[in-house]
């Protein structure tokens, strides 16, 4: 599986990390060059580096940007992104008051596929920390990663990525569950300074 994480920040280091764990080939693209560079050397394995705006080869395209750059991002490489995996990990808010912010199309993912319509677009990772996925676990349990797509085919090969790296995919059902896993990726935030956790907790199913 061929994977591009556009961005080059926390999130982009946590899954570029568990990509490469996973044996696959990467390309970061950054909206500068020598970020990207230095990330791809940090992660090492199978990964090249370049800008956004570069093509695309990959299979799959991680969109490891805040909201709504994500959005933008994905209008900006337009019919390129048809037939590919899109995975959104954006939690929606305001960057100034970290409160939480409610997308007109119900979550961030449905108007990244709105926007995309091409493409085949799949939430994940946004319950996840950047911190815990480069190990991959918390107190020995591998992270969970919370799954939604309406398409089934780009839900199994996110899953299979995400078992590749060690972790394990829930699959929490269509699209619009979207809606409900970006209001538990804030609420996991909001919980961090009433626990104290500093950003080092994973959202688990047990049973
Ligand atoms: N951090 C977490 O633990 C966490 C957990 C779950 C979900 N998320 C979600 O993951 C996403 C990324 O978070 P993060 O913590 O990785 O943020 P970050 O460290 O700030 O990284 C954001 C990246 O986006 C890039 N960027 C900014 N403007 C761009 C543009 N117009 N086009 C392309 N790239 C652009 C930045 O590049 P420059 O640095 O060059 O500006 C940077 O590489 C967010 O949507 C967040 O809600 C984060």
């Amino acid at each position: 599986m061929d994977v591009t994480i556009i961005g080059t920040g926390n999130m982009a280091r946590g899954i570029g990390t568990r990509v490469v764990a996973g044996g696959h080939p990467l390309t970061v693209l950054g909206v500068d060059g020598s970020n990207a560079e230095a990330l791809a050397r940090e992660l090492g394995g199978e990964t090249r580096a370049g800008v956004v705006g570069d093509p695309i080869s990959g299979d799959v395209v991680v969109l490891a940007v805040w909201y709504p750059v994500s959005r933008e991002v994905v209008e900006r490489y337009g019919s390129q992104l048809d037939g590919k995996v899109v995975v959104d990990i954006s939690n929606p808010l305001d960057v100034q008051t970290f409160e939480p912010v409610l997308p007109d199309a119900g979550s961030g993912a449905q108007e990244v596929a709105a926007a995309a319509p091409g493409a085949k677009v799949v939430k994940a990772f946004n319950t996840t920390f950047a911190g815990t996925l480069v190990p991959g676990e918390v107190g020995g349990h591998p992270l969970d990663v919370l799954l939604a797509s309406d398409d089934d085919e780009a839900k199994r090969t996110v899953a299979q990525l995400v078992e590749d790296a060690g972790l394990r995919a829930v699959d929490a059902g269509p699209l619009r569950r979207a809606h409900q896993l970006e209001a538990l990726g804030y609420l996991h935030i909001a919980l961090q300074e009433q626990l104290g956790t500093g950003y080092a907790s994973s959202v688990k199913i047990l049973a």
